[in-house]
C-alpha cells in the first residue's frame, strides 16, 4: 500500500478550510478588506483592551523607531486578570499545569489574579520601582506566569531566562540587563532528572553586583544553600505581601520586557518590546489565528523563556480570557506517548508546537497518538522553523484526524507576535508554506537591489504595533543588524519564495544565526565559546541540514601548537560549549583541521564547510588561499564519520 503522505504530497494536494469550520470561524474572509488601512485595523484591535486613557495618536512613524498608540495608558496584568474577574469568567480556568511527574494544577482566573497582586505587592514592598528590570530563571511551573505578569502589574520589566541556560549564559543576561532582582527555583524537573536551577544561579550570581535580592520557588524539595540577606523562599516572600496590589498605569511605550535572543554576533541581543503595541498585537493574533472560542483549552508548547511562550502561553491567552496550558517536561517521559495523554487529559482543542517536536513523533511512529483520544483537537499550530511538507500533512493527518485545520506561523523575537500565517477557516493551505501576512502586515521578498523578486530576502515594509523598539543599550546595533540593508525596510535577516498566488515560502535564515531545533544560536556564540577552550586556536561553526532537528551545529576546529586531538578532546569542546552556553548549543559534529579554508581577504568560507560537513559536492574553491586545505578537510570529515 502507498504511503498516504506520499500520496497527498504527489498530488500536491491545498487544504481548503473545512465548512463547518469556516462558519463558525472568528476569522472571516472580509477581514483582509477590513485591514486595507493597517493603523486603522490595529486602532480597532487595540480598543479591544481596557486602556486606563485613550491615545492620542496610534501610529508615530520615524524610522526606523515607531511608537503605537502614543499617549495610552494601559496595564499587561490589568487586561490579562482584573477584567476577567470582573465578570464570569472569574472561576473559568486560566492556567492548566502539569508538572513532569504528573502532579497538575489548575489555577482559575481568580486564583491568578490573588497569585499575581500577592507577588506584585511583595515586589513592590522590596523596593522595585517602575523600569527595575527582573530576571526570571525559572522551569515551567505558574510561578513562571505569576512572576511575568506580576512585573507587568507594578511596571518592572521583566528578562525571562530559559532555565536550558548555562551559569554563564543567566550571567550575562543578568549584567546586560542590570537586574536587581532575580527569581528562580531550586530546580525544575526535565526528563526524571533534575536542573539544578539554584545552583546555577549561585554560579552565575558571583559575578552580579546588582542583584540584590533572590526570590527561590521550591519545586523539587533537593537541599539548596540560602545566602542570607539576598536569598529568600518565595512562600516566605509573599506571606506578608497585600492581597491586592494597584496596577501600575503605564505608558503604551513604556517598556514591557526584554528577552534576549542570539544574534550574528557573539553577544546576546537585549530585544526591547513596549507595552500597548505588543499586547495589541498578541491579543489579536491569538483570537484570530487560534479562532480562540470561549471554550477552548489552548496548548502552546513552548518554553516561556523563548518568545513564543511569552506571546502565546502567557499574554495572547491570558488577555483572551482563554485557558492555557503550561507542561514542564519533556514529550518523552515517561513515554513518548506524554504529549497525547496531557491532549487527552485536559481536552486540549487547540495545540500549537514545534516541526522539530513534530518530526520526531514521526519518527516514533503513530501508536504513540493512536492509542489516545486527540477527538477533542480541533486546531493545530506549528512554528519556529520552516515546517516540511512531510511533517505538515503527517501532523494534518496523524495528529488532526484529517479534521484540524494546520496554521503554519512564521514570526520572530523581534516581531513579538505572528506576522505571516493562514487564518483558520479562511486560507487555503499548501502544506510548507507560511501562506501570506496576517491582515495589515506588509511583508515583501527583496532582491540585492531591494527590488521585488520571486526569491530573495523576507522583509517587513511598514512597522506593526508588536515590533521591537530597539536592543537594550545598543542603539546602533539595532540600526546596523535590522535597517541597514535596506532603507526604512525591516530586515528579517530570513530568505524566501514567493509563488505564483502571492505565497510565502520561508528558506530560513541567511545570516549567521542558525535554526536548531527551532532555537536560534549564533554561529559566532559557539565559536566564542570554542576560543575559549585553553587548547583551540581558531574554529568555524556551521549549521548543516538535520533530518529531525533542521539544523545541527558542525564546528570545525584548529587546535594550537603541539596539542594531540582525539574523540575525547571533542567532547571535551562539547561539553565547554554547554558550559558556556547550555545544552541547546552543543554542536552534534567536532572536525579537527589543521587549518580553515580562508578566503585571500581572510574570511572563512562557511559555505564550502557547509558542503562539506553535508558531504556534498565541493563548490568553486578558486578564491581559497590554500586549496589543499579543503581537500584534506573532506577526506577528515568522511574518516571521521
Ligand atoms: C524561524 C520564534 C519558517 C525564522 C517565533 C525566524 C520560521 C526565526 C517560522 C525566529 C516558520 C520561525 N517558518 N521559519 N513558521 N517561525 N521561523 O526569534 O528563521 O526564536 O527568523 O522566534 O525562526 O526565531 P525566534
Amino acid at each position: 500500500m502507498a504511503n498516504p503522505i506520499e500520496v497527498l504530497l504527489k498530488e500536491k494536494r491545498t487544504f481548503k478550510p473545512p465548512k463547518a469550520f469556516a462558519a463558525h470561524a472568528v476569522a472571516q474572509p472580509r477581514i483582509y478588506k477590513d485591514a486595507t488601512n493597517p493603523v486603522r485595523f490595529w486602532e480597532k484591535e487595540a480598543r479591544a483592551l481596557d486602556w486606563f486613557k485613550p491615545w492620542r495618536k496610534a501610529l508615530e512613524w520615524k524610522p526606523p523607531y515607531a511608537k503605537w498608540f502614543v499617549g495610552g495608558k494601559l496595564n499587561v496584568s490589568y487586561n490579562c486578570l482584573d477584567r476577567h474577574v470582573a465578570g464570569p469568567r472569574r472561576t473559568k480556568a486560566a492556567l492548566i499545569w502539569e508538572g513532569e511527574p504528573g502532579d497538575t494544577r489548575t489555577l482559575t482566573y481568580w486564583d491568578l489574579y490573588r497569585e499575581v497582586n500577592r507577588f506584585a505587592a511583595a515586589l513592590r514592598q522590596q523596593g522595585v520601582r517602575k523600569g527595575a528590570r527582573v530576571t526570571i530563571y525559572l522551569p515551567m511551573v505558574p510561578e513562571a506566569a505569576i512572576a511575568m505578569l506580576a512585573c507587568t502589574r507594578i511596571g518592572a520589566p521583566h528578562n525571562v531566562v530559559f532555565g536550558g541556560f548555562s551559569p554563564d549564559a543567566l550571567r550575562e543576561r543578568i549584567r546586560d540587563s542590570e537586574s536587581t532582582v532575580l527569581v528562580t527555583a531550586d530546580g525544575g524537573y526535565r526528563r526524571g532528572g533534575v536542573v539544578p536551577l539554584k545552583k546555577n544561579a549561585d554560579e552565575a550570581l558571583l559575578e552580579c553586583p546588582t542583584v540584590k535580592t533572590v526570590v527561590v520557588l521550591k519545586r523539587t524539595g533537593q537541599d539548596v544553600p540560602m545566602q542570607r540577606g539576598r536569598d529568600v523562599w518565595w512562600d516566605e516572600f509573599v506571606k506578608e505581601a497585600a492581597a491586592y496590589c494597584k496596577p501600575e498605569p503605564m505608558d503604551a511605550e513604556d517598556l514591557l520586557y526584554l528577552l534576549y535572543t542570539s544574534g550574528s554576533t557573539g553577544k546576546p541581543k537585549g530585544i526591547i518590546h513596549t507595552t500597548g503595541g505588543y499586547l495589541t498585537g498578541v491579543t489579536a493574533t491569538t483570537r484570530y489565528i487560534f479562532d480562540l472560542h470561549e471554550g477552548d483549552t489552548f496548548w502552546c508548547t513552548a518554553d516561556v523563556g523563548w518568545v513564543t511562550g511569552h506571546s502565546y502561553v502567557v499574554y495572547g491567552p491570558l488577555a483572551n480570557g482563554a485557558t492555557s496550558v503550561m507542561y514542564e517536561g519533556t514529550p518523552d517521559w515517561p513515554d513518548k506517548d506524554r504529549f497525547w495523554r496531557i491532549v487527552e487529559k485536559h481536552g486540549v482543542s487547540i495545540l500549537y508546537t514545534a516541526p522539530t517536536a513534530i518530526r520526531t513523533f514521526m519518527r516514533w511512529g503513530e501508536k504513540y497518538p493512536e492509542q489516545c483520544d486527540l477527538s477533542s483537537l480541533r486546531l493545530l499550530g506549528s512554528v519556529g522553523e520552516p515546517i516540511n511538507p512531510e511533517a505538515w500533512v503527517w501532523y494534518w493527518r496523524v495528529i488532526g484526524g484529517g479534521r484540524c485545520p494546520v496554521v503554519d506561523t512564521w514570526w520572530q523575537t523581534e516581531t513579538g507576535h505572528i506576522l505571516i500565517t493562514p487564518l483558520p477557516g479562511v486560507t487555503v493551505c499548501k502544506p510548507g508554506s507560511a501562506t501570506k501576512p496576517f491582515p495589515g502586515v506588509d511583508a515583501a521578498v527583496l532582491d540585492d537591489h531591494g527590488k521585488p523578486a520571486k526569491a530573495g530576502y523576507l522583509v517587513l515594509r511598514q512597522p506593526w504595533p508588536g515590533m521591537l523598539r530597539g536592543i537594550w543599550g545598543d542603539p546602533e546595533r539595532y540600526v546596523k543588524q535590522y535597517w541597514s540593508r535596506y532603507k526604512d525596510i525591516y530586515f528579517t535577516g530570513d530568505g524566501a519564495k514567493l509563488d505564483e498566488d502571492g505565497y510565502f515560502w520561508l528558506l530560513g535564515r541567511v545570516d549567521d544565526v542558525i535554526n536548531v531545533s527551532g532555537h536560534r544560536v549564533s554561529t559566532m556564540e559557539v565559536e566564542s565559546a570554542l576560543v575559549d577552550h585553553p587548547l583551540v586556536a581558531e574554529s568555524a561553526v556551521i549549521g548543516r541540514s538535520h533530518e529531525i532537528k533542521g539544523q545541527a551545529l558542525a564546528a570545525f576546529v584548529t587546535v594550537k601548537e603541539g596539542v594531540a586531538t582525539s574523540l575525547e578532546l571533542g567532547d571535551e569542546l562539547k561539553a565547554h560549549v554547554v558550559k558556556k552556553i547550555g545544552a541547546l548549543a552543543r554542536p552534534d559534529d567536532i572536525i579537527f583541521s589543521a587549518d580553515l579554508p580562508k578566503t585571500r581577504s581572510g574570511k572563512i568560507m562557511r559555505r564550502l564547510l557547509r558542503d562539506i560537513a553535508e558531504g556534498r559536492a565541493l563548490g568553486d574553491t578558486t578564491t581559497l588561499a590554500d586549496p589543499a586545505v579543503v581537500a584534506s578537510l573532506k577526506a577528515k570529515y568522511e574518516e571521521q564519520e
